[in-house]
């Protein structure tokens, strides 16, 4: 009885002590100096001096006098008598890119009974460590996602036999995936998305048959899905004899009978979508898009129950327009972008009750969209490059679901529904190039989280605008080429990035509290009937780097100041009637010298891809410029890399600043039809990347600067109706300046380009074969006759996959049909 008690004693005061601080529950020594050695490596400063951003808020309750099971992010084996840390979640511990590199986690590898590990969004960098993850016999689950990882996968990696979860996506990591990778048979998600992987995925996949997950998006994966195609063939021209069923027959891809996500978009695979797949029962995600994927599209693809969401958009597939479906599917997603769709909205789709995101843009669809598509409360639709009419119904905007609308270059003639603003949750909304006309609803106003409004290229028209709130969310602008007319409308709060305004009727003068837009980048009014002096408020808008005032009726002088504007690369004010001299402070046009930095509009955008988790955008950028009468679009790449001056058809007078000279960064100057004089300076010839130049139509007088031979990126040069007198320089691309046209009506220039001997020289030689220089001049030389502005800036989304934001914002149930639609039913 006493020894009884005595034991019970014991045994509480054992719990407490343990309770408390103790040497019974605690973590091994040896996992214990292992974590220190290794908290003690993070906080070490590689190189680079950059603060260190990490531990010093984390980890904290990593010390000396703990017990390491105790401290965060760390999980001992409770179960086993020497508690050894199994668990460690290390995510997102340092932010910096450059602080860390892999050898840091070497101290990791001496903690042997690890079964979890999780180092994903870290920034290290460096290869992963290979033979030291033998030590990791036991691991279940390796995480070492959005990292900077580089080289290959260790093929040490293959050998941890009891991996169930390999994550390395979002790293930098390249070559082949091994066919080792079939050695790791209890795998049940495998992701390498966003990596450098190129080469074929191995047959040797299909031994993965726990796979739930297989997720290989983004890399460089070429060759075909794996299929029956390989190693397999003979048992499949056995199989065929006999005339069993296939589905008997291990065959890859189709063998891995338990997945639920197959995600190999936007890689180079190629061949037909495989038969196979046919077999995945489970299959609830496939993600095949933006590959160069083949054949038709196979109908049994609908009839298999379980999927939800079916990405085929951006191959080379082909949908088959006179095959009926009737689909077993619900599907929540659904892109069939670019893949041959004919005719009227497929009437099937009304079927899929549940659908969330729908693309069919770039197919050849006609007619108008069907009622139904308004009541199915899609939040992501995007039916942009079809030949769709008529108008749009209004139950589309009842949805509170709604999120990105794109209904660019399509046939749409009508007036927006006054019930637009209904759609609260709209964030883009582009209706680029249709025929919609009338005013803008003022409800568009209520959208407050509308990040982009694309109506340019349409027939909008009007004077009132809606009134936005000032911190509306609104970053982009486009009203181009519509028939609005009145003042510059500045009732779209003030966050606007660009604001493009071009080819309208706008009249008046610019309103001056367009510098109450901080982040305004760019701002295009070209083509209106903007009129008085030079603005010098334009002086202060810090943040722009295009500015496009072409052809208005703006008067005065340039004002020296506008050279503050540093991140100006596009300056266009020509065809107005400015007076005065080039100011020789553009010498100090910075943006024009230097590369550009980002465009804080795509941070916008990849905010809003961000915050809606699984979206992806993918930015199709372009600007429109009219080249050699016809209209072309500047990839978007080029931008703001393009550096353009352009102050032609003014009045300006005075000579050329020899400071011009120092906007290394300009493709395009032009000065053509103007009233200068004096001579050329020769620091022209330091332009080394200007592409064309035209100083045409003004008095400029002396020669050509010796200079021009240096600009080796020369391909269009007009230096004709001036006052210029003697020999075209010699040397490098001047040569091949051949067009007499372009040296027309001067005061005597000779040369062998113009076959024109110079007094005191040889007769000129035949000049160089062109031909071959023609055709890169026609490549390289944007003769911008017009510097664009940015139509359809964004103008496709070419996918948006999306997931767990849009349920929580819009948590309601589903099969909520609006009133407005159950009225007209
Ligand atoms: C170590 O961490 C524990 C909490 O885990 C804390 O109670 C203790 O004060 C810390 N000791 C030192 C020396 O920082
Ligand atoms: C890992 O730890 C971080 C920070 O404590 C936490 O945000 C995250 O949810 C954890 N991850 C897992 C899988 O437990
Ligand atoms: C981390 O610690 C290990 C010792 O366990 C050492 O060999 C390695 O060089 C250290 N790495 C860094 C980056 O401090
Ligand atoms: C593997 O673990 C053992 C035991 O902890 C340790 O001695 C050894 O250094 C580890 N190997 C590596 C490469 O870290
Ligand atoms: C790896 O970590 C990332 C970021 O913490 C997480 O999103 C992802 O789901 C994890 N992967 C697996 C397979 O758990
Ligand atoms: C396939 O898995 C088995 C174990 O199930 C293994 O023995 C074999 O080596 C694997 N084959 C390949 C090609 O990886
Ligand atoms: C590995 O990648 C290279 C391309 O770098 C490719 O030529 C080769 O065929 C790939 N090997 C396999 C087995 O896919
Ligand atoms: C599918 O998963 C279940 C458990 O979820 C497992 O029992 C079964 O073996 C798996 N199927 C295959 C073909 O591996
Ligand atoms: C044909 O299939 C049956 C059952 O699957 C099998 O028993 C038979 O051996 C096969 N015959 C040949 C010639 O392969
Ligand atoms: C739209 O229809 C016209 C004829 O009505 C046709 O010429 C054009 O190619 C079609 N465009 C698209 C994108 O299908
Ligand atoms: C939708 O918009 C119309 C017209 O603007 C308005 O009368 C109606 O009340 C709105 N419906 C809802 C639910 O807000
Ligand atoms: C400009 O001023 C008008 C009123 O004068 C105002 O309605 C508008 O919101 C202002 N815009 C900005 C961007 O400040």
């Amino acid at each position: 009885m006493a020894k009884s008690r005595l034991v019970g004693l014991c045994y509480l005061i054992f719990s407490l002590s343990c309770l408390s601080y103790s040497p019974c529950l605690s973590c091994p020594e040896d996992h214990k100096q292992a974590l220190l050695q290794f908290k003690f490596n993070l906080t070490q400063k590689p190189k680079t001096e950059s603060s260190t951003d990490m531990p010093t808020s984390t980890l904290l309750s990593w010390n000396s006098t703990s017990d390491c099971c105790r401290w965060e992010r760390v999980t001992c084996d409770i179960y086993s008598s020497s508690q050894p840390v199994i668990h460690l979640n290390l995510s997102a511990l340092i932010s910096s890119p450059g602080l860390v590199d892999s050898g840091a986690l070497a101290p990791l590898f001496r903690i042997q009974s690890l079964i979890e590990l999780d180092l994903s969004l870290n920034a290290i960098q460096g290869e992963i460590p290979a033979e030291q993850f033998l030590n990791f016999t036991g691991l279940v689950h390796l995480n070492l996602s959005s990292n900077s990882f580089t080289g290959a996968i260790p093929s040490q990696l293959f050998q941890l036999r009891y991996l169930e979860h390999l994550d390395l996506s979002t790293n930098l990591i390249s070559g082949n995936l091994s066919a080792d990778v079939g050695l790791l048979t209890n795998l049940k998600a495998l992701k390498l998305d966003e990596n450098n992987f190129v080469g074929e995925i191995p047959v040797e996949i299909g031994n993965l048959t726990q796979l739930k997950v297989l997720s290989l998006r983004h890399n460089r994966f070429s060759g075909r899905i794996p299929t029956s195609v390989s190693h397999l063939r003979e048992l499949h021209v056995m199989d065929f004899k006999n005339n069993t069923l296939s589905s008997a027959i291990p065959v890859e891809i189709g063998d891995l009978r338990n997945i639920s996500t197959l995600s190999l978009s936007q890689n180079s695979l190629t061949g037909e979508i495989p038969d196979s797949i046919k077999q995945l029962g489970q299959l609830e995600m496939l993600q095949l898009d933006a590959n160069s994927l083949y054949g038709e599209i196979p109908p049994w693809l609908f009839e298999m129950e379980a999927l939800k969401r079916l990405y085929l958009g951006g191959n080379k597939l082909v949908w088959n327009n006179s095959v009926k479906i009737s689909p077993k599917t619900s599907l929540s997603g659904l892109s069939l972008r670019s893949c041959g769709i004919v005719g009227k909205f497929p009437d099937w789709l009304s079927s899929q009750k549940e659908l969330n995101f729908l693309d069919l843009s770039y197919n050849n669809l006609d007619g108008t969209i069907p009622e139904w598509l308004g009541e199915m409360e899609i939040r992501i639709l995007l039916l942009s490059d079809n030949n769709l009419t008529g108008s749009l119904p209004p139950c589309l905007f009842e949805s509170q679901k709604l999120s990105i609308l794109d209904l660019s270059r399509n046939d749409f003639s009508s007036e927006l529904p006054d019930n637009l603003g209904n759609a609260t949750n709209l964030i883009i909304l582009l209706l680029q190039r249709n025929r919609f006309m009338g005013s803008l609803p003022e409800s568009l106003s209520r959208i407050q989280g509308l990040l982009m409004l694309d109506l340019s290229m349409n027939r909008f028209s009007g004077d009132r605008f809606p009134r936005f709130d000032i911190n509306a969310s609104l970053s982009y602008l486009d009203l181009s080429f519509n028939e609005f007319y009145g003042d510059v409308p500045m009732s779209f709060g003030r966050n606007i990035i660009v604001l493009a305004l071009g080819l309208n009727n706008f009249s008046g003068s610019l309103p001056e509290n367009l510098t109450e837009m901080k982040s305004l980048e760019h701002l295009d009014v070209h083509g209106n009937r903007i009129t008085g002096e030079f603005p010098d408020f334009i002086t202060k808008l810090w943040t722009l780097r295009a500015l496009n005032l072409r052809n208005n009726n703006l008067n005065g002088l340039i004002p020296d100041a506008l050279s503050n504007l540093a991140g100006l690369r596009i300056l266009d004010l020509s065809g107005n009637q400015l007076i005065g001299k080039i100011p020789p402070t553009f010498g100090s046009l910075t943006g024009m010298t230097q590369t550009p930095k980002g465009l804080a509009l795509y941070s916008a955008i990849e905010g809003v891809a961000a915050s809606l988790s699984e979206v992806i955008v993918y930015v199709n950028n372009g600007m429109l410029v009219i080249w050699k009468g016809s209209m072309q679009i500047l990839p978007s790449s080029m931008i703001y890399l393009y550096s353009v001056l352009d102050l032609s058809r003014n009045r300006l007078s005075d000579q050329i600043p020899s400071s011009l000279g120092n906007l290394e960064g300009l493709k395009t100057l032009n000065i053509s039809y103007n009233e200068i004089s004096g001579e050329i300076p020769s620091s022209i010839g330091d332009l080394k990347n200007l592409e064309s130049m035209d100083l045409s139509h003004n008095r400029l007088s002396g020669q050509l600067p010796k200079s021009f031979a240096r600009l080796q990126q020369l391909s269009t040069l007009d230096v004709s109706n001036n006052e210029l007198v003697g020999q075209i320089p010699e040397g490098g691309q001047m040569n091949l300046m051949n067009d007499p046209n372009s040296f027309a009506d001067n005061s005597g220039l000779c040369g062998a380009q113009i076959q024109v001997p110079c007094p005191g020289t040889s007769p000129p030689e035949v000049s160089p074969d062109l031909s071959e220089n023609d055709d890169k001049g026609a490549l390289l030389s944007w003769e911008m006759a017009v510097v664009g502005y940015p139509i359809g800036f964004i103008s496709t989304l070419v996918a948006a996959y999306f997931a767990g934001f849009f349920r929580l914002r819009t948590p309601e149930p589903r099969h909520q049909y609006n009133h407005c639609c159950q009225q007209q039913k």
